[in-house]
């Protein structure tokens, strides 16, 4: 059992054998969901790869007794944890499903960002915005790619606008947090149509490698690498869960559903490197 309580701050075990989880009394009961293989075949490069049935676990809602009315009902921000097995899908490394989060307003401008915080494991975080997420492979053309790669205590910021899909590539499983706005829904649909995201990321030699996704008709941008750094502005430290920033100010984590006064201190989350 591995407690993750010095880096989620919250009484949290998790085992990665078995990928159980146990959380301390100190905690309200969250919302459970898996993710299984078959839902995710469309997705994939070899849509017809083995694996295991069950590839992660969803824990929503997840709260410290007693913090819900303030964080959830009055600031409407919801924290959430995940556990995903590692390994392989064919030559493609575990993943998500990838989404898209909707803009703030029905009418349109800037959309609602999310923070991930890593607790154990490493992810890529690969992120994409495009012109219309609704479209389909035809007309879709995606203007930007990142990939991000993140390790335990690292806080990820996905932009505005950028949909993200999670890759899985260290040996260990990964368990990882989220903040988010609790007053949207993610849409999933367009990834679907277009066979993943932009690019997948396959196991070349224990290194990823970035296999473009041709069902991608109007063809795919470079990638720009980027590693993420401190914004303590928006009370993201690595020495600090993001779990207690957010308990004792939650005002730093207004971003999350007021982002148009705060895209700046965002990108600056993102350290873009060099061209490799
Ligand atoms: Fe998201």
């Amino acid at each position: 059992m591995v407690d993750l309580k010095p880096r989620c701050g919250l009484p949290i075990k998790f085992d990665p054998a078995t990928m159980q989880v146990s959380f301390g009394k100190e905690i309200d009961d969250p919302l459970c969901g898996t993710r299984e293989l078959d839902a995710l075949r469309p997705l994939l490069l070899d849509p017809d790869a083995s694996g295991p049935e069950c590839l992660y676990w969803m824990y929503r809602y997840l709260f410290a007794k007693g913090d819900r009315p303030l964080l959830l009902g009055k600031h409407r921000l919801r924290y959430d944890m995940s556990c995903f097995v590692s390994g392989k899908l064919g030559r493609e490394y575990m993943k998500t499903s990838g989404h898209y989060h909707p803009p703030v307003f029905e009418y349109g401008g800037i959309g609602y960002p999310e923070v991930y915080e890593i607790e154990h494991g490493e992810a890529l975080f690969l992120m994409q915005r495009v012109d219309d997420f609704r479209a389909g492979p035809d007309e879709v053309k995606v203007l930007d790619v990142i990939a991000l790669r993140a390790g335990p205590g690292d806080k990820a910021i996905m932009p505005p606008d950028y949909g993200h899909v999670t890759v899985i590539v260290g040996d260990e499983p990964l368990v990882m947090t989220n903040w988010v706005s609790d007053d949207f829904s993610s849409y999933y649909g367009s990834t679907e149509a277009c066979r993943g995201f932009a690019y997948y990321v396959v196991d070349e030699g224990g290194e990823p490698q970035f296999v473009p996704n041709k069902t991608y008709k109007r063809g795919v941008p470079e990638i720009r690498y980027a590693r993420p750094k401190e914004v303590p502005e928006l009370g993201l430290t690595r020495d600090k869960p993001m779990y207690l920033a957010c308990k004792e100010n939650p005002h730093l984590f207004a971003f999350l559903n007021r982002p148009w006064d705060f895209e700046q201190l965002m990108w600056q989350g993102l350290y873009i490197e060099e061209e490799r």
